[in-house]
């Protein structure tokens, strides 16, 4: 092994392009100890997907963690306004299985489906207001998966500035090294959403209607009703997973296009190959890089040894770019169909909401694109945003032509 690899997201390439050092991981190290993360670092496909697909041995559960970082994540855990909530993303088997059951009939692809007209709907009425010149993500990308979670859930979209403030505070969250400010206003933040959330179930377990939460009050699960802290911290995953994700999916979509002139043309002529194109934008530019795991035992990875209670990364954005899975895996391609991305994740927690976010950009570039004629980039250029495990834009500038 050499040691010349290193993973090192605090510098500002790799905000501008992580696939470099990825690449070189990939490459020399693929089960890379970082000291900085106290974590390992994994950046072959075949490994991640093992890891992901193996929830006994590799745990969501952030319980299972022992070390310096095992002692921040649960000092976080003791001051957090929910310190006894679970949430079905940091749940293991069997309890994650009932509780994700409550939910999951409402993202069925069908279900989702039923949903086109109405996101059509939004989408065009954001662009209507956004006019020729605008900022991609403020004016679409962040409030269509808002208002669109919203109206699920049974809240009012109208809020939905104050919902984007919120998911945004504790999105920050998932930057491994964080500031004091950083946990601090992600605290504050799901302290008002707790108030929030608190009123909106009050008033569904008086009044049950066919809306998301409703559906979380009257569940069973084991023969008891959902905790008040319970169903908050769910009601509160629902609003937030979503949201930057989605956003992040539509930034970087388009930013792809952007260098491709060609595919952009391609896709406005022939808008059928949009849920190809998607695929292959969840795939070149992943909204979530990184998946987080806690060794549940002592295990061995390609010769590496890991103890129980290791921190490991699964970066989900070098195995979409592993050349040993992927034929030419550095070049986007729209017709791309041999395409198993890990973009959604695998396995048990394979993304709830992965139908919904297909729908959402589909509608989005169909929209976006059936009404222009070009699409440029605007002044100032983009911007990259994102965590170590989250990327997209922070602000894009676009210029369209009208069709
Ligand atoms: C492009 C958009 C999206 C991406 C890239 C994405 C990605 C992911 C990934 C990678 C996971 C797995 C996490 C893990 O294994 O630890 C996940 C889980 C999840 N996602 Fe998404 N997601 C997106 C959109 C959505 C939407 C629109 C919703 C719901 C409204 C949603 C709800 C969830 C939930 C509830 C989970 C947890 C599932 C579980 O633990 O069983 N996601 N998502």
């Amino acid at each position: 092994m050499t040691t010349a690899a290193v993973f090192n997201p605090f510098v500002p390439s790799f905000k501008r392009n992580p696939y470099l050092q990825y690449g070189r991981l990939r490459q020399s190290d693929p089960v890379h100890r970082s000291l900085a993360l106290q974590s390992w670092v994994l950046t072959r496909y075949d490994d991640i997907l093992a890891v992901v697909r193996d929830h006994e041995t590799f745990s969501s559960d952030s319980r299972h963690a022992r070390g310096q970082l095992a002692d921040a994540l649960q000092q976080q855990r003791r001051e957090s306004p929910l310190p006894d909530a679970d949430t079905i993303l940091g749940l293991d088997p069997p309890r994650h299985t009932q509780m994700r059951a409550i939910v999951s009939r409402a993202f069925t692809p069908r279900r989702v489906q039923e949903l086109r007209p109405h996101i059509q709907e939004i989408a065009a009425g954001l662009l209507d207001e956004a006019g020729d010149r605008f900022d991609l993500m403020t004016d679409l990308a962040q409030p269509l998966p808002v208002i669109v979670i919203a109206e699920l859930l049974g809240v009012s979209p109208d809020d939905r500035l104050q919902f984007k403030a919120w998911s945004n505070a504790v999105a920050e969250t998932t930057n491994v090294m964080q500031s004091a400010e950083t946990v601090r206003a992600a605290r504050r933040a799901t302290e008002e959403l707790i108030e929030y959330f608190n009123r909106v179930i009050d008033a569904r377990q008086a009044n049950p209607t066919d809306d998301l939460i409703s559906a979380l009050v009257t569940a069973e699960v084991d023969g008891a009703r959902l905790s008040r802290p319970d169903l908050l911290a769910f009601s509160i995953l629902l609003l937030i997973a979503g949201n930057e994700t989605t956003t992040n999916l539509i930034g970087n979509g388009l930013a792809a296009l952007l260098e491709a002139p060609e595919a952009m043309a391609r896709l406005r002529a022939e808008p059928d190959g949009i849920p190809t194109a998607v695929e292959e934008m969840l795939r070149y530019d992943s909204p979530v890089q990184g998946l987080v795991r806690f060794a549940a035992r002592d295990v061995e990875v390609r010769g590496r040894q890991i103890a129980a209670g290791d921190v490991v990364l699964c970066m989900l954005g070098a195995a979409n770019r592993d050349p040993e899975a992927f034929e030419r895996a550095d070049e986007f391609d729209i017709t791309r169909e041999e395409n198993r991305h890990l973009s959604f994740g695998q396995g048990v927690h394979y993304c709830l909401g992965a139908p919904l976010a297909r729908l959402e950009a589909d509608v989005v570039f169909r929209t976006l694109l059936g009404r222009t004629s070009d699409i440029g980039m605007g002044e100032g250029g983009l911007e990259r945003g994102g965590t170590m495990l989250l990327r997209g834009p922070a602000a894009f500038p676009v210029v369209v032509q009208p069709a």
